[in-house]
């Protein structure tokens, strides 16, 4: 096992002596948040909007800031190589509780876990890859990035299931993300993502897409996409911290366009990849 040093409650430890109770309602009820963020040799990517969604996610949960922006800087900062691309990921459950009870505990101290791992190119971005549309089965708070990821994982793995590199959810005929990421498509010509709400996870990768666009020229709507527009567009992309900007040429065992990744995305990718760098 990769025995890395990790952080847990105030402590950085090696990997496999970090032990959480099996009384943690992290264990038992899935009863936490997350966030996934990258950092480019040593620099965390739009660390503020990271911060800011973490916010969110906690006050979606009724789950007091554990930190300060300044302390979650020092914590995470201290995991990361600085010669690396890598990710933080960063954990916080309600805690442990003297005995499982659905409803909040009186008094409890949060769990707060973050590991750091390295970003390895994900294989798929020359070429493109192949995605599957399914019913989207998830609960209604999906603005919440929340560990109860089960409705998450078992679309990801009907999608690996059928050979494919993401599931295309759809609620009542509208596209609302993927299983780890959300979606845009280039439709009649203009790039377009569904608009946020409590369908989709707000993702940073997302925004930082519409705004290089606005920057750019790029004409750029945040509006609800049909399947059935969805299964006639030009360009199909998935997106995430980890992933980055994926080009969909296969959807439904049916190419996408000429079934290679579009001009918008080649256009979009380099601007992407310039502006990585330009922070770092
Ligand atoms: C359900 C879901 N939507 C969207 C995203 C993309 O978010 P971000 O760009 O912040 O990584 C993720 C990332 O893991 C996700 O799990």
């Amino acid at each position: 096992m990769d025995n890395k040093t990790v952080y847990l409650n105030g402590q950085y430890l090696p990997l496999n002596e970090a032990k959480v109770s099996v009384l943690d309602r992290g264990f038992l009820f899935g009863d936490g948040i997350y966030e996934v963020i990258p950092s480019y040799y040593g620099h965390l990517f739009h660390f503020q909007d990271h911060l800011t969604r973490l916010e969110n996610s906690l006050a979606g949960i009724r789950l007091a800031n554990p930190h300060t922006r300044e302390q979650w800087l020092e914590i995470l900062t201290s995991l990361l190589d600085a010669s690396e691309n890598q990710y933080i990921y960063l954990q916080i459950t309600r805690g442990v509780a003297a005995k499982r009870d659905h409803a909040f505990p009186e008094t409890i101290e949060p769990t707060v876990f973050a590991m750091c791992s390295n970003i390895i190119p994900f294989a798929g971005r020359e070429n493109g890859v192949k995605a599957v549309t399914m019913d989207d089965s998830r609960w209604g708070f999906c603005n919440i990035k929340a560990i109860t990821l089960l409705g998450n994982i078992l679309h990801r793995q009907e999608a690996v299931d059928q050979d494919c590199a993401e599931a295309i959810l759809v609620k009542d005929g509208m596209v609302t993300e993927g299983a780890a990421s959300n979606v845009f498509a280039v439709i009649d010509g203009i790039l377009v993502t569904p608009p946020k709400g409590n369908n989709i996870l707000p993702g940073i990768t997302r925004d930082v897409i519409v705004e290089i666009a606005a920057k750019n020229n790029i004409a750029c709507r945040e509006q609800p996409i049909t399947l059935d527009a969805l299964k006639s567009a030009q360009e199909i992309w998935i997106t995430s911290s980890i992933r980055e900007i994926l080009p969909v040429v296969e959807l439904d065992s049916k190419a996408v366009a000429n079934g290679k990744p579009g001009p918008v995305f080649e256009t979009m990718d380099q601007l992407f990849q310039a502006y990585k760098q330009s922070l770092s």
